[in-house]
């Protein structure tokens, strides 16, 4: 018998990845950036065993069985297999994949993208397999790709039809800026109503702001977010997120018919913010929202304190130590190295 046990975590986009040129591939219309969370929060965990005894594959998903039969899940086996030592002798065992995340499922907190990095870091360990990871757990959930590097990180579309240029690259440690935090506002953690997947697709057949976005404004959003933080300049890096998450729902809007993601006190958490930077009368805190209502909050850890009383004020707080998740730090070292 054989078994490893992974850890993963969430990464929060700074710039959007919001549709695909190719489903079955997933690759992306345009480049996207994220930060990596440490594992002290927000993560998934996985472990695979395998036995001559295991009669057949089996898959547990928060403690509930789930089909073996998953279109994403056996690419990535697939891939990951190819590239293994076919001498192996437990390449042709059967497999039993025990995940569970620490936070709320498909919920628009990026549980996709922390359970496929973990998965497939998992059976990349078991199979032995080496290099890079991030264009096998993209075949999963395409910012998975990003998970499996720590720090900043940049998923590059590639050009190559066949994907195996559509990678991650970490573009800076975590240690680079050892001050950023991110708070996380969930306004709201039930499934959403459509899943990302469904929502891009629909977004690639019907929205025209898509293409302009992908082709024109996220190649130079990348290369300015890049250089922000780089040069540790929040000022701009907020400016950007900001502005990115803002296109990205518009886009959303534009796609017909329109995917609402935001609600009323997503809203209300982006008119919070402009009223502390304005009346900080600089860029201290910059929100950003994936395929759900809940508030990603990216900030320096001096403002913290500042502005976790400003949202307990404005929002009172509901007692309860799992739902309200406080100061998330940026992983310390690169996540490869924690798995
Ligand atoms: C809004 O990676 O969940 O979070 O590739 O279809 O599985 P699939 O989509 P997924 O989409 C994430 C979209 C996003 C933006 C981002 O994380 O870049």
């Amino acid at each position: 018998m054989q078994k490893v046990t992974c850890i993963a975590p969430v990464n929060i986009a700074v710039i959007k990845y919001w549709g695909k040129s190719d489903e079955d591939l997933v690759l992306p219309l345009n480049d996207s950036l994220s930060g990596t969370l440490s594992t002290d929060f927000m993560c998934a965990k996985t472990t695979i065993s395998t036995s001559p005894a295991l009669e057949v594959n089996k898959f547990w998903l928060n403690g509930i069985e789930q089909s073996f039969e998953n279109e994403r899940l056996l690419n990535c086996l697939k891939e990951v297999k190819r590239r293994a030592n076919q001498t192996l002798p437990h390449l042709n065992w059967n497999i039993s994949i025990c995940s569970e995340n620490n936070f709320p499922t498909a919920a628009g907190l990026a549980s996709s993208a922390a359970g496929y990095a973990c998965l497939v870091s998992a059976l990349a360990a078991l199979y032995e397999i080496e290099g890079d990871i991030s264009a096998i757990a993209r075949r999963g959930s395409g910012s998975a790709c990003r998970s499996v590097y720590g720090g900043w990180v940049q998923w590059c579309k590639g050009a190559s039809p066949t994907g195996e240029d559509s990678i991650a690259k970490q573009i800076a440690p975590a240690s680079h800026w050892p001050q950023m935090r991110v708070l996380i506002l969930v306004v709201n953690d039930e499934r959403k109503k459509y899943s990302s997947t469904s929502g891009m697709k629909r977004s690639v057949e019907t929205s025209e702001l898509l293409q302009y976005r992908a082709t024109k404004i996220v190649p130079q959003r990348i290369e300015a977010i890049t250089k922000a933080i780089i040069n540790k300049d929040f000022q701009a890096f907020a400016q950007i997120t900001m502005e990115d998450s803002n296109q990205f729902h518009a886009v959303c809007l534009d796609t017909f018919p329109p995917c609402v993601y935001m609600n009323d006190t997503s809203h209300a958490i982006v008119d919070v913010v402009h009223a502390y930077n304005d009346f900080k009368k600089s860029n201290k805190v910059a929100y950003t929202f994936d395929a759900g209502p809940n508030a990603c909050l990216y900030l320096l850890d001096s403002e913290v304190e500042e502005v976790l009383s400003v949202i307990d004020y404005v929002f009172p707080p509901v007692v309860n130590s799992e739902g309200y998740l406080k100061g998330i730090p940026l992983s310390k070292k690169a996540i490869t190295e924690e798995l």
